[in-house]
Parts: structure tokens; C-alpha cells; sequence
């Protein structure tokens, strides 16, 4: 197991294994049979009860910041296995999901089936670019993404965020973050779920620094705030559940 706190050690960063959160994901989407779909996105394998406070919590909180509407276009990148579609859909928005998980991507498909305005793919964060995945969405979600990636893969989706993006876009974020400072767990064996877990908390200001490019492309900074009045829903003292919001007007 390693904690590490601060931006690097000894001069790079940190880096988390790809391949092992992989293969992470794929165990959550085969556990989704024992511990439900919300558990296998939202973890808390032993308190079902938590994910479902947090998940309510979270639509709570941040359906008023998407402020949805018929036909709106929403691209939800890291969607896991759809747990925010239905939610858009209800308002009648047009969802479309991408996530790295072959396995939480078929389970979103199966559950939304019939669903005329949803569509999910699996893509990974690497290659997502407006080749990919489309482009002209007035909505970016990107809620839990992040702290799974390396900080140049951060880059290189932020870089190309604003081609997929429609000319007047909001785009929200919301993820885990180091309160104080950035922290990286790489290989921590978690009691809750038996499973190896890897991320980097990131601090808000190194998550907008990463975000810059976007600034020179006409997204502003509307705001950003916790996600959980009540603090003992965030898992670790030192990370807190944070939402950013970013916006273009065209
Ligand atoms: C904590 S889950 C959040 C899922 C969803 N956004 C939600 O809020 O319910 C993180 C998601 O990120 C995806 N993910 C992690 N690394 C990825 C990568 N490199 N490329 C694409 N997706 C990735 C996982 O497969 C997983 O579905």
C-alpha cells in the first residue's frame, strides 16, 4: 500500500496502474450481481444504506446544476453503468454515456434498452475526442473520472473537451478531491470491497490548473462547492466530494 502526499515524490508525479483499475471496474461490474448497480459505481459494499444516501444526496444537489430540458444533448463521460441516465431521461433530455467498462456499459444498454434517447459506448478516457464520441453537447458530466486517471490523460481529455462541446456548453464536475493537498493511493486492499483500489485525489486548484486550456476556448468558472452537507458522507478526512462547474455561452 502507498500514501502519498503532494503533487509528486521525488520530482514526478505519482502514477496509478491503468490496467489494474481496469480490471477494477470489470470486478465491480461482476459484483454488481451480489452488491446491486448502484454499490458497484458507488462502493460501500458493506453499508448499501451509504450509496443510496449518497447517490440521493448527489441528484439532490446537482439535477438543479444540469437544469435539464427536452431534447438537451448530455454527454456523460465515465458513465458507469448509467447511473445518472435515468434521471435525464425523465426530463427528457437526449443521454448519451461512454465508460471504459465493457462489462458497467452492458449493463447501462440492458437497462435503458428501450430507451430512444439513450445510447452508451465503451470508450476509454484516452481516446475520447470528438471523433469518438460526437461532438455538440450542451452538457459534459464528468462525476468520478477523474481521480482514476493519470494526469496526462487528464490533460489530453481536457485539451479536447471544448471540440466535443456545443458553442454554449455547462460543464460539471464532480469528484473526489484532496482537501488539503493532492493524495495518490496506489494498491490500498479494501475491506469494504476486497478489492485492490487505486486513485489520485487531486486539489480543486490543480484540477482547474489541468482545465486551463479550456479557459483560452471561452468556458469560465461559474462556481464549485462540496457535495455533502452532511460530512460524514465523504469517505477519508482527507478527501472531500466536490463539485466545479465550468460554462461556455457561445
Ligand atoms: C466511480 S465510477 C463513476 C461512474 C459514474 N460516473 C457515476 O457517477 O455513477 C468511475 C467510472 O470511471 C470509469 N473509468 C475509470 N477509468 C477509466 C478510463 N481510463 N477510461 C474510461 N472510463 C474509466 C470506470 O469504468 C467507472 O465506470
Amino acid at each position: 500500500v502507498a500514501r502519498i502526499f503532494g503533487p509528486s515524490s521525488g520530482g514526478a508525479p505519482v502514477a496509478i496502474d491503468k490496467d489494474a483499475i481496469k480490471q477494477f471496474f470489470e470486478q465491480r461490474a461482476k459484483k454488481a450481481e451480489v452488491v446491486g448497480q448502484l454499490s458497484a459505481v458507488i462502493y460501500q459494499d458493506k453499508n448499501p444504506a451509504l450509496a443510496v444516501e449518497r447517490d440521493r444526496a448527489e441528484k439532490a444537489l446537482l439535477v438543479d446544476k444540469i437544469i435539464p430540458r427536452r431534447g438537451l444533448r448530455i454527454l456523460d463521460l465515465g458513465c458507469g453503468n448509467g447511473r445518472w441516465a435515468g434521471e435525464l431521461l425523465k426530463s427528457g433530455c437526449i443521454y448519451h454515456g461512454v465508460d471504459g467498462s465493457a462489462g458497467l456499459i452492458a449493463q447501462a444498454r440492458a437497462k435503458y434498452a428501450g430507451e430512444k434517447n439513450a445510447s452508451f459506448d465503451v470508450v476509454c478516457a484516452e481516446r475520447i475526442s470528438a471523433d469518438v464520441v460526437g461532438a455538440g453537447f450542451e452538457r459534459i458530466l464528468v462525476f468520478g473520472l477523474l481521480v482514476y486517471l493519470n494526469d496526462e490523460d487528464v490533460v489530453r481529455l481536457a485539451a479536447n473537451l471544448s471540440d466535443i462541446a456545443a458553442e454554449h456548453c455547462r460543464l460539471l464536475l464532480r469528484e473526489p478531491m484532496g482537501i488539503a493537498e493532492r493524495l495518490t493511493i496506489t494498491d490500498h486492499f479494501s475491506t469494504d470491497m476486497d478489492q485492490f483500489y487505486s486513485a489520485i485525489y487531486r486539489t480543486e486548484a490543480e484540477i482547474l490548473d489541468m482545465l486551463a486550456p479550456l479557459l483560452d476556448r471561452g468556458f469560465r468558472s461559474v462556481g464549485s462547492g462540496d457535495l455533502f452537507d452532511n460530512a460524514s458522507l465523504n469517505n477519508r478526512v482527507e478527501t472531500r466530494q466536490r463539485w466545479m462547474i465550468l460554462e461556455r455561452w457561445g
